[in-house]
């Protein structure tokens, strides 16, 4: 893991779209969630989240539109919604309606994770996407998933529907410390009441957080993070969107749909999905062979900054990791807007 810095100024020209690993298409992605990252930003605070989530958005699917690919949206905005852009099976990339040789790749997005966050400007919001190959991320309806997330030291040991103190034990002796040592992340919801009982009873300790269990996720994966776990059931989009950032990064998420009504079952199965009481662990969420997953600051978090003005330009940190070749990036860009050599850049 390594500090790149890069300045951006120009959009790149189509590359041999040989495969996801070859090409640097992780930097074209890149591109996509800064711009998502940094519309947002400027209504960090303001308190209208759907105004906060349009204008990521549409940033995002503008930029979408210049990267070298035949894209199709597998995971956006919510399929009841009938929205008007980054829809599920919207085709985007400059292959879109052209006949070109241009590699097919599934995208799956969350232009800003943490509406509420960015609303209120607290931690962690961020702008996200992943992309595979055609067929490499689970085409998962927009309900409810039970989640438990954890580092790679501890991916093997835990199990979905053993005790919350078993899995605490667990992923402690695969972390060498006790259980009272542990810091498990839950979405503060009364839906968590009886687990938040569960692990207070363990010992461990516990963040609630208001929204944003993918960041959390990425955190729990993180060695050094200050997070060991995150458990309770979120959205289903974010843990593909998790899933994808676990196969980079190592950890695990293990995930069963909440489907409690038919209405939701039909919604499975209207996307491919029947066993609907399945676990699901990273590789099956996300089983692509190349996985690219991206994701830049909006507000100040664990692992990145926010977005930062500064009059002649625009400070991103993002996350940038891939499957292939295997790497995980920090990188923080100065978007400079200045012209001119008198354009000062902070650092
Ligand atoms: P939004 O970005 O759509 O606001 O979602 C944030 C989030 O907190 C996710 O991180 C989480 O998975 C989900 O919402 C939880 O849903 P709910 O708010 O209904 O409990």
């Amino acid at each position: 893991v390594g500090d790149t810095m890069t300045t951006t100024t120009s959009k790149p020209v189509p590359v041999d779209p040989s495969a996801l690993s070859d090409s640097d298409l992780s930097l074209d992605f890149l591109r996509v969630v800064e711009q998502a990252g940094i519309a947002c930003a400027h209504t960090m605070g303001q308190g209208d989240r759907h105004k906060s989530d349009q204008v990521a958005v549409e940033a995002m699917r503008q930029e979408m539109d210049s990267v070298p690919i035949d894209g199709t949206i597998v995971i956006g905005e919510s399929e009841r919604d009938e929205a008007p852009m980054v829809y599920i099976g919207e085709k985007v990339g400059v292959a879109h309606g052209v006949t070109g040789p241009y590699p097919q790749v599934d995208i799956a997005v969350d232009p800003l994770e943490g509406t509420n966050l960015c609303a209120t400007g607290a931690p962690n919001a961020l702008a996200v996407l992943a992309a595979s190959e055609s067929g490499g991320l689970l085409h998962a309806p927009d309900i409810y998933m039970e989640k438990l997330v954890v580092g790679p030291s501890a991916r093997d040991v835990v199990d979905l529907d053993a005790p919350v103190r078993f899995n605490l034990r667990a992923i402690a002796q695969a972390n060498s410390r006790r259980v009272e040592d542990l810091v498990v992340i839950v979405l503060d919801r009364p839906r968590h009441a009886k687990l938040i009982d569960e692990i207070r009873a363990s010992g461990a300790r516990i963040r609630l957080i208001g929204d944003g269990d993918l960041s959390a996720g990425i955190a729990a994966a993180v060695v050094g993070s200050g997070v060991h776990a995150v458990m309770g059931t979120g959205g289903a989009p974010e843990g593909v969107l998790t899933a994808a950032a676990m196969r980079c990064l190592g950890g695990e998420i293990y995930a069963r749909l909440v489907v409690n009504s038919p209405e939701h079952e039909q919604r499975c199965h209207a996307m491919g999905i029947t066993d609907i009481s399945r676990i699901y662990r990273s590789k099956d969420l996300a089983s692509g062979a190349n996985i690219v997953f991206a994701a830049t600051g909006v507000t100040d978090g664990t692992l990145m900054k926010g977005v930062r003005f500064f009059g002649d330009g625009i400070r991103t940190t993002s996350l940038v990791m891939q499957t292939h070749p295997h790497r995980i990036r920090f990188i923080d860009s100065i978007h400079v807007q200045a012209k001119g050599p008198t354009a000062k850049i902070r650092f």
